[in-house]
């Protein structure tokens, strides 16, 4: 029997590092053949030059880009293509490449394929400029393009029929593929984000839509279909048989952070809950795919969507950050309404109706402005039935595996334990993996790994529009509901845990505190 390129054992242990050399089969090649031209609408922006700019620059240190590349930035800002490549610069750091020297050279390298643009989002003069900026950029015509749409959602519309009259995404003959990548919100529920949809598909077509949600490019996220699907161990128990409760946090200690123009009209359950948390607690819930192709994991994930069931306002606390330790209030932060009832924190529990996980309740809970910047998941298993060391003195705890994403990204459970010495005394543990000692590994940025994504075609992790609709079907009636009551957000300190509502909502299902 051959043996499978795979079957490569690592042992792990404190002392030996793990320097995983391995060829993978899911490395597909990039594209070679035709030079490639990324182009970022909203380059000016805090997303772009903080992220996106910054990931192209990796994956170019790490040739992962073609030969011939060019980026090219468009944006309302009038700016000199030297101006661009400053601002650029300024956000570029060589973790691929630390030697000072070759940093530095790459740095160049990278820059001088950088050109900018300034033009209107709705002027389709604008993007004939643009359009002649490629063409002069490759002649031939031939070349695959990636359209990266870095702007706020109100102007996706005005941007995409803009494209049409500039004739940008339309190319005949041997001309290369044309990518587009459309960051959230889709709209802000799902009448919107059917509309925004139907608009987009008049330009894009849907297989040439790649909306990304960039927790889906988060290493430990990327890691949660291995996780459940290639350890036996784990399949046995992922079930309401065993599981007791799920939960799925995001906190954050910044506030706004000076987007309250886009905060405020979207709100935390937009901005995080409906998009962020509900891909994770697709991944965690999902049955397995039939195969790794993008149709196999998206029907998977659309399933288990399907089946969950609207948030009801008696299972949804909304809060609202007031002053603490110096800083100021939500209400106070410049562009905020003095009367704004956008929620800064929600904590939702959810159900999914299907034979796994009947019963067991899902919490989805993120806020801002709260005492820790963490993102984690918890699955706590049931309590041991009949267990004979109830009367043993110590602690005796039901296990739990806690997935940690961010800051430390880290894996473990929780067990019992005999504590060592004479006599019983009982005690909780951790078998412990964390990624820093496991691995010795730069761990990518979020973005890097979806846009290489992009550039491979491979769309298993981004987000099709039917997906987008099942998760506005869970949210928009509570959306709804909050906005036509009036429901006035609970008030909690800035660098607090959140509001009091949120903690009796998780002990009244279950979650520990
Ligand atoms: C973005 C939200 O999608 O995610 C922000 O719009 C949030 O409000 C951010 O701060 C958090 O991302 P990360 O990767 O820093 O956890």
């Amino acid at each position: 029997m051959s043996r499978h390129k795979a079957d490569v054992f690592i042992y792990l242990s404190p002392e030996r590092k793990c320097t995983t050399p391995m060829s993978s089969p899911f490395e597909n090649k990039i594209d070679n053949g035709r030079p490639l031209s990324i182009i970022v609408i909203g380059a000016s922006g805090d997303l772009a030059l903080r992220k996106i700019m910054p990931a192209l620059f990796s994956l170019y240190c790490r040739d992962f880009l073609p030969k011939e590349f060019h980026i090219v930035g468009f944006a309302r800002t009038t700016m000199t293509n030297e101006d661009f490549r400053e601002r650029v610069t300024r956000r570029l750091t060589c973790r691929y490449t630390p030697e000072a020297s070759r940093c530095a050279e790459q740095m160049d390298a990278f820059l001088n394929r950088c050109t900018y643009v300034a033009g209107d989002y709705s002027s389709s003069e604008s993007f004939r400029q643009l359009h002649s900026e490629l063409e002069h950029l490759d002649p031939e015509g031939k070349e695959n393009r990636i359209f990266y749409m870095s702007i706020p959602p109100f102007l996706f519309l005005d941007v995409a029929h803009a494209f049409t009259g500039a004739d940008l995404m339309h190319r005949e003959g041997d001309a290369g593929w044309s990518r587009v990548v459309v960051e959230k919100p889709f709209g802000r529920d799902r009448a919107s984000s059917d509309e925004l949809t139907a608009s987009m598909s008049q330009v894009f077509r849907e297989e040439q839509t790649y909306r990304i949600d960039h927790y889906l490019g988060k290493e430990v996220i990327q890691n949660l279909m291995v996780l459940r699907f290639s350890n036996l161990i784990f399949d046995p128990i992922w079930h309401r048989n065993i599981i007791e409760n799920v939960s799925i946090s995001w906190s954050e200690e910044l506030g706004l952070e000076g987007r309250a123009g886009y905060f405020d009209e979207y709100g935390i359950i937009r901005d995080v809950v409906q998009n962020h948390l509900l891909q994770i607690l697709a991944l965690i819930a999902m049955e397995p795919p039939i195969g790794l192709d993008a149709e196999h994991i998206r029907a998977e994930k659309l399933k288990v969507l399907q089946c969950v069931s609207p948030v009801e306002l008696e299972n949804l606390v909304v809060g609202q950050y007031t002053e603490g330790g110096g800083k100021v209030g939500y209400l106070e932060e410049d562009g905020v309404p003095k009367d704004s009832i956008t929620p800064t924190f929600a904590a939702a529990v959810l159900h999914i109706n299907n034979r796994r996980w009947d019963g067991v309740p899902f919490i989805l809970r993120a806020g801002k402005a709260l005492n820790t910047s963490n993102t984690e998941i918890r699955i706590l298993f049931r309590a041991m039935p009949g267990n004979i060391f109830s009367a043993a003195s110590g602690h005796l705890k039901p296990n739990e595996l806690v997935i940690r994403v961010q800051p430390d990204a880290r894996i473990y459970i929780r067990i019992n334990n005999k504590v060592p010495g004479l006599g019983m005394e009982l005690g909780n543990s951790e078998l412990d993996l964390s990624y820093a000692q496991a691995f010795d590994a730069i761990i990518p940025e979020a973005y890097e790994s979806l846009l290489l994504d992009v550039l491979r075609g491979d769309r298993s992790l981004f987000i099709p529009s039917k997906e987008l609709e099942v998760a506005w079907d869970v949210f928009t009636p509570a959306l709804h509901a909050l906005e036509e009551q009036g429901i006035v957000p609970e008030s909690y300190p800035l660098a607090g845990c959140g509001p009091d509502k949120a903690i009796e909502l998780g002990e009244r299902y279950g979650f520990p505190i």
